[in-house]
């Protein structure tokens, strides 16, 4: 594991020791393990296992687990190669389960729509079907997204969970945005008809070390330009602006909301950073010590910035009082992290 996402998982294991021990022994679902986000689940359980006796049970679902072919023989992790939207019979008894399976790059979701839309909703109703009577789950996450509040007004940044958002149902980003929507109706559904414990997590522009480099978001973008020395090429004016949330501390985030989350409630889970896209471009050169420019450009895709928010930022107040959560990592703190990675990783 990679010494920078280890020193990572130790810092998340040693502050949430006592509820990563209610994991002991239990058996957890991750769809999506293999993506940016959710391989932090992977390799923090993958330490808590090497730590202790009583092993997380870690099931890890995705359509290419190609990344953690190391662990095919590896006891207590369990690969699932498959498409969500296929699987419609679970047989495994599970006590936790997080859904973060779906596409999540606009580059990429505007390419598949209906795929971005069939995982977060085909893929969670498989998912909830086969759980709705279950007796031994104890708590679910479905991994909405910040993007659910479309382009909020300035009266309603920082955003509240309880602002019910400006988003266009037709537009180029329409496939995700809706699809996010719609899993959050499903979700408090399932709690309010069966009572199934699952509560649902907004991220917040999430950055950090072990994103793929082919991505298409701002931050791989970023970093693989630095990494080969190439000036920034922005594709928007470079105003508006977005709130950085560094890895870390979005895990120590969903793990509040999985364990003292209310069933059935919607968290923003993020920072209030709020930097513009040019800032993040101009500080993250200025942290790696690179002479490169950042240059602005109009994207020969007139749909690139379609429905792009103007600005981001999280109202933190309601995850704080689950029991005073707040972001760790500052900006740049968690960006010369993230350089650090890829400078040091052959990727
Ligand atoms: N990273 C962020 O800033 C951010 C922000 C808001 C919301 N989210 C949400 O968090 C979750 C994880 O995001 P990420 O950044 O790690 O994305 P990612 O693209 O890195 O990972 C998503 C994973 O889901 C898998 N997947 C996609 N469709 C699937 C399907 N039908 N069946 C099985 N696997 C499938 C992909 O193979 C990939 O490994 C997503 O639900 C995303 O929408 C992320």
């Amino acid at each position: 594991m990679n010494s920078i996402i280890k020193n990572d998982c130790i810092d998340i294991y040693e502050e949430y020791i006592k509820d990563l021990k209610k994991l002991s022994g239990k058996r957890i679902l991750i769809t999506g393990g293999s993506g940016f986000l959710l391989s932090y689940f992977v390799y923090l359980f993958l330490y808590f296992n090497e730590k202790n006796k009583r092993k997380i049970d870690v099931h890890i679902l995705d359509q290419n687990t190609k990344k953690f072919d190391y662990l095919k023989n590896k006891q207590n992790f369990t690969l699932i190669n498959s498409d969500i939207t296929k699987k419609k019979k679970f047989t495994v008894n599970y006590n936790y389960i997080i859904h973060g399976a779906s596409i999540a790059s606009p580059v990429f979701y505007k390419k598949k729509p209906i795929e971005t839309i069939t995982s977060n909703v085909d893929g969670l109703l498989n998912i909830l079907n086969n759980y709705k009577f279950s007796k031994s789950l104890k708590s679910m996450i479905f991994m909405s997204s910040s993007e659910i509040y479309g382009d909020p007004d300035k009266k309603n940044i920082p955003t509240k969970e309880t602002y019910k958002g400006n988003v266009s149902c037709v537009g180029p980003r329409a496939c995700y945005d809706e699809s996010k929507r719609l899993g959050e109706t499903i979700s408090t559904i399932f709690y309010n008809k069966f009572k199934v414990p699952i509560k649902i997590v907004r991220p917040f522009n999430v950055y950090g070390p072990g994103q793929s480099l082919k991505d298409k978001r701002i931050f791989p973008d970023l970093m693989n330009n630095i990494k080969r020395n190439k000036d920034i090429i922005l594709y928007s004016d470079g105003t508006p602006t977005r709130s950085f949330c560094y890895i870390s501390d979005q895990i120590r985030g969903i793990l509040e909301v999985l364990f003292r989350g209310k069933n059935g409630e919607p968290y923003n889970v993020g920072n209030t950073d709020e930097i513009s896209i040019e800032g993040i471009a101009k500080l993250a050169v200025r942290l790696s010590k690179k002479s490169l420019k950042v240059k602005i450009k109009v994207n020969s895709d007139k749909t690139f910035n379609i429905d792009s928010p103007k600005r981001r930022c999280p109202d933190l107040k309601k995850i704080y009082r689950l029991n005073k959560w707040q972001p760790k990592i500052k900006l740049k703190t968690g960006l010369l992290r993230t350089i650090n990675y890829y400078k040091t990783e052959n990727l």
